[in-house]
């Protein structure tokens, strides 16, 4: 696998928390895995060693000439090029709000370094490569490395995490980097790249992989996709149930599991506590958001109408950061209502393993998403997700163990809240929690269907 995050190493967000558990289920099924990442300064305190000095290539004619340092954890043999001049940089993709203007050429000349790593040390079957930064690869792998023997085999998966980013390439960096026979046409980008010329695509749920087809979701590459259909799996991502466990969570305040649900109450009033809510909130429903404010997850919908929302007289913790009118929304309701609203601008994991533990609903109304992971963590938690009916989101939430609404709109949000605030304290809400908690979400199922398909690429003539 290729990939510009992998946690614990580097990561962002949901793209790194399948790096993680996919490639351990994969090693645990009997497959040989070996993940490339860049080196980050953050990968330094795991302590990597070299395996390999001075590795040559060229890229944007440039001479690069990297080490390549390893670890293997969990059965799988992480590589990380070692290329200070690009990635020996605070930040993975940009500092603040700003990315890094040459993330073009920084992740074209990994995925350079990451063919060589194939060549050299490794020798896949198949190479998956994730999201744009390693859309470029199976390109320059098509137009530079066929002849060469050991790489003329090699099959190339790509799975779409989130289509919206997509990674411009400007005429003069596709020339710049020998891709200019791939991309010719306006609006170049390293995803067009690989849903150009993978052998396999994927993405990260059923619902989704059939709404890129189409305009609205399709972000201009729906008619590129529709043409690939036949080529395209939605397979749902899976969660790591070791990391997400009720019982043993090191984060929580209090332990819990579906026979015994004390623990979870424990969390609760730890929560409220940890966000300066009051104790007296113990009796009314309490909705966790952890989110990147960004407008995939649709969280200025509670701006439209925040009188409306304090009328339910629900309590919200929010952890998250992005879009500084968001920030300052969330920021003046907790300000205006300290005594039901916490806000907490940032991230901190163990603030997000309590949050997804202590609230009793947990909110997401993205306006897309392509699987979501925070919904299903939610779940094993016992807290019912309430969600809108898009992509991976419409795949695991429904009646029988959460909340949905399907248009995407305060008027429809409010009405689903009002549902969930009318739920509360019933039998059903016992129901669903129940539901939700005994759902398998494990990668198991996934490692089987990425299993299948690497088997279905490898059938591919050359
Ligand atoms: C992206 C998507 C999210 C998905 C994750 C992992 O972050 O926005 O929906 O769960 O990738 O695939």
């Amino acid at each position: 696998m290729v990939s510009a995050e992998a946690s614990p190493f580097a990561s962002t967000g949901g793209l790194g928390d399948v790096l993680q558990g996919l490639p351990k289920a994969l090693a645990k099924q009997g497959h040989a895995v070996g993940v490339a990442l860049p080196l980050y300064p953050r990968v330094r305190q795991f302590n990597p060693q070299v395996v390999q000095h001075e590795m040559r290539f060229a890229s944007a004619n440039r001479l690069f000439r990297a080490d390549v340092a390893h670890i293997e954890r969990h059965g799988v043999q992480y590589f990380f090029l070692d290329v200070p001049a690009l990635f020996d940089r605070p930040g993975i993709y940009g500092e603040g709000d700003a990315d890094y203007g040459d993330n073009t050429l920084r992740y074209a000349a990994f995925c350079r370094g990451a063919l060589g790593i194939a060549h050299s040390l490794f020798n896949p079957d198949v190479v998956h490569c994730h999201d744009w930064p390693t859309g470029i690869l199976p390109v320059i792998l098509n137009e530079h490395f066929r002849r060469q023997p050991a790489l003329m085999g090699l099959k190339t998966v790509f799975t779409i995490h989130n289509l919206a980013y997509q990674g411009p390439v400007s005429q003069a960096n596709a020339a710049a980097l020998g891709v200019n026979g791939t991309f010719r046409q306006a609006h170049a980008s390293m995803m067009r790249g690989a849903l150009d010329t993978a052998d396999r695509l994927t993405t990260v749920s059923p619902a989704y992989a059939r709404e890129i087809c189409k305009p609205g979701h399709g972000c201009g590459l729906d008619a590129l996709l529709a043409r690939r259909r036949g080529d395209l799996t939605g397979i749902l991502n899976g969660i790591d149930t070791e990391l997400w466990d009720p019982q043993k969570d090191p984060h929580l305040p209090g332990h819990f599991s579906v026979a015994n649900l004390r623990g979870k109450q424990e969390c609760k009033a730890a929560l409220l506590k940890e966000f300066g809510l009051r104790p007296e909130r113990m009796t009314r429903p309490l909705i966790g958001v952890v989110a990147r404010l960004a407008a995939q997850k649709g969280l200025d919908l509670l701006s439209q109408n925040p009188r409306q929302f304090l009328d339910l007289d629900a309590s919200l913790v929010l952890m998250g950061d992005g879009n500084p009118h968001e920030e300052d929304f969330f920021r003046w309701l907790a300000a205006a209502h300290p005594d039901r609203v916490g806000v907490k601008i940032g991230f901190n994991a163990g603030v997000s393993h309590r949050v997804l533990a202590g609230a009793d609903v947990f909110l997401m109304p993205s306006r897309y998403e392509p699987c979501g992971l925070t919904q299903l963590y939610a779940m094993r938690y016992g807290t019912l997700p309430l969600v809108h009916s898009t992509g991976g989101l419409k795949d695991t939430v429904n009646g029988a163990n959460g909340f949905s609404f399907e248009v995407h709109s305060w008027r429809s949000l409010h009405q689903c809240l009002r549902e969930m605030t009318g739920a509360w304290g019933t039998d059903l809400w016992e129901t669903k929690q129940q539901n939700a908690m005994t759902a398998d979400y494990s990668w198991d199922a996934a490692a089987k269907a990425y299993s299948k398909l690497y088997d279905q690429a490898l059938q591919v003539r050359i």
